[in-house]
């Protein structure tokens, strides 16, 4: 049997149990093809071969195509630690503008959720830079629309949705964040993989992106945010993620999800 997209995707979607018609159907065939590179499988037969006799082959297929989710505040204990320790800690150790990058970023929830407690904090943003980047340009787009869904929004505290959220008049589940918010994030198409990284970073936050990753690219990307993290600057990771030797890369484990580079 010699499997085209169509076949591939028909079948797939079977033994998933998902409508994958939902989807674009571009975007699924960009995301399954990335994700056979990345195993290494050279066909539409052997991928659903796969699909079929390994278990965490299949998670990781099913990941790929919630690879865009976000949320505000995700994980909020995190971010609680982050507004009482961490920020407090740069913004009192540095004098120059604390430079702060959410690598990937996806829909946005992630940076504006710094800008957010940032302008809770009283910081004037001429202290502070806050670039956002990912791969995708179409969640690119979206995040810079600033308009989100009741699903991006479950962990934001009320005070803060009345603040900066006005619900939009056409459909009342969905919500415009504040140009004040969204001014003081940019967004930049970035492949985290091939491209270069700048320099001279405060605060690196690369979230919920290391699970999709091989364990050799892990420990590559690891490195290549270390290089261009400041000395004394912080390493944010998801919940579900872990640096397992992190003396190697010349970080410390301050806090859970969180790492100093010494
Ligand atoms: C689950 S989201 C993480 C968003 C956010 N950091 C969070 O934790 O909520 C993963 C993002 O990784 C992006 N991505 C996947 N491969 C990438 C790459 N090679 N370079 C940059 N971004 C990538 C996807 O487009 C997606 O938006």
């Amino acid at each position: 049997m010699t499997l085209d997209f169509t076949g591939f995707k028909d079948e797939a979607a079977k033994l998933l149990n998902v409508n994958l018609d939902g989807y674009k159907l571009k975007r699924v065939k960009r995301r399954t093809e990335s994700l056979m590179r990345r195993y290494d499988i050279d066909d539409y037969d052997q991928c659903l071969r796969k699909l079929k006799n390994d278990v965490e082959f299949r998670a990781a297929y099913l990941d790929h195509f919630t690879i865009n989710t976000s949320e505000f505040f995700r994980n909020p204990k995190s971010f609680s630690h982050l507004r009482e320790k961490i920020l407090p800690q740069l913004f009192a150790n540095f004098s120059e503008r604390i430079k702060i990058w959410s690598a990937p970023c996806s829909n946005g929830c992630e940076p504006y959720t710094i800008a957010i407690i940032l302008t809770e904090m009283g910081i004037d943003s001429s202290r502070y830079s806050i670039l956002a980047s990912d791969l995708d340009p179409e969640i690119l787009q979206v995040a810079k629309e600033g308009v989100y869904g009741t699903n991006s929004l479950k962990s934001v505290p009320s005070e803060i949705m009345e603040k900066y959220f006005t619900p939009l008049d056409q459909d009342k589940d969905k919500f415009q964040l504040s140009s004040e918010i969204m001014s003081k994030v940019k967004f930049e198409e970035k492949d985290l993989i091939n491209d270069r990284f700048s320099s001279g970073w405060h605060l690196i936050l690369s979230r919920n992106f290391f699970i999709y990753l091989t364990k050799e690219l892990k420990a590559q990307l690891t490195q290549k945010f270390v290089d261009v993290l400041k000395p004394e600057g912080y390493f944010f990771l998801g919940n579900t993620e872990f640096i397992f030797n992190p003396g190697k890369y010349n970080l410390d484990k301050t806090h859970f999800s969180f790492y100093q580079k010494g």
